[in-house]
């Protein structure tokens, strides 16, 4: 890492001041956390598996239409994006129950849903992340009514998008965790974006055969084989970091 300005240092990522104004250079970490930093670990090279599927997924979003801050991968553990303020709302969307929804309302896991459902989450780690409603998020001033709109129709456009790509290389897409910016343009106008990042620290992805789990929940539950679960979702995408040179090229040769 060069020294640059650190903006902002999370738990498996770094932002740092951009090469230009109005944007960030995002560094992925190979640190791992779970339950609000309980546990915490280095998945070896997760770092450099992550930079690139998200990369793949943002890119294959932005051609559906989708707004996101991603601009390019600058190399193998960083990505430049927009700069955008960060609405303090976790977006979950779950196809199956797993996870925090089965404990809630005892469901097994594994069990269909009846149809998608789109939770929100508030983003603080001091109160690790409640479950909130919209009254909340408006109450307290997170997001806009008319922003929520655009989050809960672009979530499901997303998910929609994403269980079919998944679905392609044999991996169901159980839920995900997305999280959204207000990007400002000259006049000052603002949209809504997807930002952060998608990959299988924020995703439950499982074999379409097996039902083998491909994400971070091995990390979770100490199955072993995480880094390795990361490799094989890079492959299926066809982009794991042996097949091309571009690592050690310059932004050009993206996109
Ligand atoms: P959950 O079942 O623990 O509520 O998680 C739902 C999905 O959201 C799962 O794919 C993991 C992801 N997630 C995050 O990425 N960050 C978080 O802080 C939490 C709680 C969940
Ligand atoms: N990312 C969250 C944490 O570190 C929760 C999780 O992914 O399980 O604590």
């Amino acid at each position: 890492m060069t020294r640059r300005r650190k903006i902002y240092e999370g738990k498996a990522k770094v932002l740092f001041e951009g090469p230009e104004p109005g944007t960030l250079v995002q560094y992925f970490k190979d640190d791992a956390t779970a339950f609000n930093n309980e546990k915490k670990g280095v998945i070896t090279g997760k770092g450099v598996l992550n930079n690139r599927i998200s990369e793949y997924l943002m890119l294959r979003l932005a051609e559906v239409g989708i707004p996101t801050h991603f601009v390019r991968r600058l190399n193998m553990r960083e990505q430049l994006v927009k700069e955008v303020e960060i609405v303090p709302v976790e977006v979950v969307v779950r196809n199956i129950a797993a996870g925090s929804i089965c404990k809630r309302f005892n469901i097994e896991e594994g069990t269909p849903l009846p149809r998608s459902i789109v939770e929100y989450y508030y983003k603080n780690d001091e109160l690790g992340d409640p479950l909130i409603s919209e009254e909340h998020i408006t109450a307290f001033g997170w997001a806009a009514p008319p922003e929520i709109d655009d989050m809960l129709s672009l979530s499901l456009r997303i998910n929609d998008f994403l269980t079919g790509l998944f679905l392609g290389i044999g991996l169901r897409l159980i839920d995900f965790k997305l999280e959204y910016g207000r990007l400002y343009d000259e006049n000052e106008q603002m949209r809504i974006v997807l930002a952060d990042e998608i990959t299988p620290d924020g995703c439950r992805l499982w074999d379409v055969e097996t039902n083998e789990k491909m994400d971070k929940d091995r990390f979770r539950r100490d199955m072993g084989g995480v880094a390795e679960a990361y490799q094989e979702v890079a492959r299926r995408l066809g982009i794991t970091p042996e097949s091309g040179q571009q690592d050690i090229k310059g932004p050009s040769t993206i996109q």
